[in-house]
């Protein structure tokens, strides 16, 4: 089983980043062959300062590692060591329909937010769907704001599978049956955990970078405490039940407290008796227990730079290993090779 996903270095990661897909990536990178990237080229279409560009690729680095993903079984790797991806993004979008590009979800979202559309990020999902293909993926972990992505390079595979492999069916993508050949791209599935799927920001819409909510799983200290403090509430007094509608706080203390820790916070919750200011506290001492470790991994990380560049290295030839019998196979198929 291939697993593979990645994080766009466009800024520091955060508690959504990591509840709704690297927690599962390190899960995963026991349970199959899994590669995880950083998306440099990506970021390209909201970071353009070549300094910050390398300072935030190597930042995203550090944090998979800090965050406890094991460059000895898990392959991490830049997005840009492996420029075959950007052919196979060429290939594919020669066979993309524009109006799938045009109904993102994503896209959509970014526009709305003030990014100026320009064609990277219209053609956003076309380079996320060769990141996938090229590594013959089975599953993605990912959040809810990734699957429509995801779906894409599924439909656009079976689209050049049936464009150019002769005797593919789609009913068949093995071509375990007689008679069918197998895909040359693998289609691949998302793999969604759905109690965190979508982590509320502080100010309750879904936790972005581009929405300015984040609580950053490596900022520091005050600031973290402030962000903390200034999680949205309304204007229940402390003796009162609180509603668990509508209540970012609410639901981050269900993200991130321990099961039975989360129990009997929400007892208390609907009972009433305790104020916001018990439960924000609460949660800035589950952000502890559970980053604590992580950020202090990374301070060590960040006295190595060599060590980081070795890893980086290695599993650029790694990923290169895997991409290249895929691309020779669809240079042969469309007649380039
Ligand atoms: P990015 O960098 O925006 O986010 C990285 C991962 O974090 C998840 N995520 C969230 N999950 C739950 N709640 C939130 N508030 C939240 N915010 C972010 C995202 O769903 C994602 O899984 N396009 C991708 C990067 C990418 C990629 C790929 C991913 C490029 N190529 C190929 C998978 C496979 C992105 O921008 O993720």
């Amino acid at each position: 089983m291939r697993i593979l996903s990645g994080v766009q270095s466009s800024g520091r990661l955060h508690i959504g980043n990591y509840y709704g897909a690297i927690r599962q990536f390190i899960q995963l990178q026991t349970e199959g062959e899994a590669f995880y990237f950083i998306a440099n080229y990506h970021a390209l279409t909201t970071v353009r300062d070549a300094k910050l560009a390398q300072e935030l690729t190597r930042e995203a680095a550090i944090s998979y590692v800090a965050l406890g993903l094991d460059p000895a079984r898990a392959v991490l790797f830049r997005q840009s060591d492996v420029r075959e991806v950007l052919e196979l993004y060429w290939i594919l979008g020669t066979l993309v329909p524009q109006a799938n590009l045009e109904r993102a979800h994503s896209y959509k979202d970014k526009i709305a937010k003030g990014i100026s559309p320009d064609f990277g990020l219209f053609a956003y999902p076309v380079l996320m769907a060769a990141d996938i293909l090229l590594y013959s993926t089975d599953f993605v972990p990912v959040g809810k704001d990734q699957v429509q992505h995801i779906e894409f390079a599924r439909d656009w595979a079976v689209k050049f599978n049936v464009t150019y492999v002769p005797g593919y069916d789609p009913a068949d993508p093995d071509g375990k049956e007689k008679g069918h050949a197998p895909g040359i791209l693998r289609l691949p599935a998302a793999r969604v955990q759905e109690s965190t799927a979508v982590v509320p920001g502080i100010d309750g819409q879904k936790m972005s970078k581009s929405y300015g909510n984040t609580i950053d799983i490596f900022g520091d200290e005050k600031e973290l405490k402030k962000r903390f403090m200034s999680i949205k509430t309304d204007s229940t007094p402390v003796e009162a039940p609180k509603p668990t509608e509508n209540a970012p706080l609410y639901d981050l203390l269900k993200v991130m407290l321990p099961e039975s820790e989360f129990a009997q916070a929400d007892a208390t919750w609907r009972a009433g008796g305790k104020g916001y200011g018990d439960y924000k506290k609460l949660l800035l001492e589950a952000f502890h227990t559970t980053f604590g470790p992580a950020r202090k991994r990374r301070a060590e990380l960040l006295a190595d730079p060599g060590e980081l560049e070795r890893i980086l290295q290695d599993g650029a030839r790694r990923a290169r290993e895997a991409a290249s019998p895929v691309m020779e196979r669809v240079r042969r198929a469309v007649g380039l090779s």
